[in-house]
């Protein structure tokens, strides 16, 4: 199964750049086309939060016109800057949120589950899994306790040591942690909100942020940095389960010319 995962596209109404600068929907059409153009093709596309940048009903328009390419089942998450209630009308048809409440989900179509979490606290930067939602979790892992299983999230739950993001992080991490030690089926804990690639281990389990098809967050680990972004190479990942392993990809944007052989055609190595 492939899995290909775009996170943090930040879609505004058509004509308007993000933070003035960033033509974000022109580089989500890019990245849309480069995963579109995959082969073999990803079987599924999770989108993992901040999927527009002001919550408004014209900026999902704006999105689902943009990931029309995309044919293959698209799961997608909230992120702070998204709206539950717009972003539930936006993905109606795809019938997998929850008629109200929180924009959580499991889906079991597939040979690895997925459990999609909302970490949303309207109105602020942070996320939180409240026990409300941390019980739901701990219940929704429980009923399918031998199938491997993806969870979605788009707070990362780990400080990342960058500090601006992680004043903006998910709150109480640890008993998020303690939930997933508990259930030995999560492969992965798959996240955005960073915009940039990160690891770490929680709970015992692998976590990951993925890159933004747009801007990136700097790589500022200083102490009382203000922070700020960078046109760094945009990018997204592809997730590969096989034979049981999860193997992940982080797949870069951009014109690079190649692919360029390693060898002659007879056989023998470049010099
Ligand atoms: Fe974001």
């Amino acid at each position: 199964m492939l899995i290909a995962q775009i996170t943090d596209p930040h879609i505004k109404t058509p004509g308007k750049l993000a933070y003035r600068r960033v033509d974000t929907a022109a580089m989500l059409a890019r990245c849309v086309r480069e995963v579109a153009d995959l082969r073999p093709a990803p079987d599924i596309v999770v989108l993992t939060g901040d999927t527009v940048d002001l919550g408004l009903p014209e900026e999902y328009e704006h999105l689902n016109a943009l990931l029309a390419p995309l044919t293959m089942p698209i799961y997608a998450i909230p992120g702070n800057h998204d709206e539950r209630e717009a972003m539930r009308a936006a993905f109606r048809a795809r019938r997998y949120f929850p008629a109200s409440g929180f924009l959580h989900y499991a889906v079991d179509d597939w040979p690895l589950r997925i459990v999609a979490l909302d970490t949303v606290i309207p109105g602020e930067g942070g996320g939180e899994l409240c026990a409300e939602r941390l019980a739901w979790l701990d219940r929704t892992l429980a009923a399918a306790a031998n199938a491997p299983t993806l969870i979605l999230m788009h707070h990362p739950p780990f400080p990342t040591g960058i500090g601006h993001m992680d004043e903006v992080g998910l709150r109480a991490p640890a008993a998020f942690g303690s939930v997933l030690a508990h259930h030995a089926q999560v492969q992965a804990v798959l996240c955005g909100h960073l915009h940039r690639t990160i690891q770490a281990q929680v709970g015992g389990r692998r976590v990951t942020t993925c890159p933004s098809p747009a801007h990136q967050v700097a790589l500022d680990l200083g102490a009382g940095s203000p922070g700020g972004f960078r046109l760094e190479p945009p990018g997204y990942m592809v997730h590969l389960w096989r034979d049981g392993v999860l193997v992940s990809h982080t797949a870069v944007i951009g014109d690079f010319g190649g692919t360029h052989p390693f060898f002659h055609p007879d056989g023998s190595l470049i010099d």
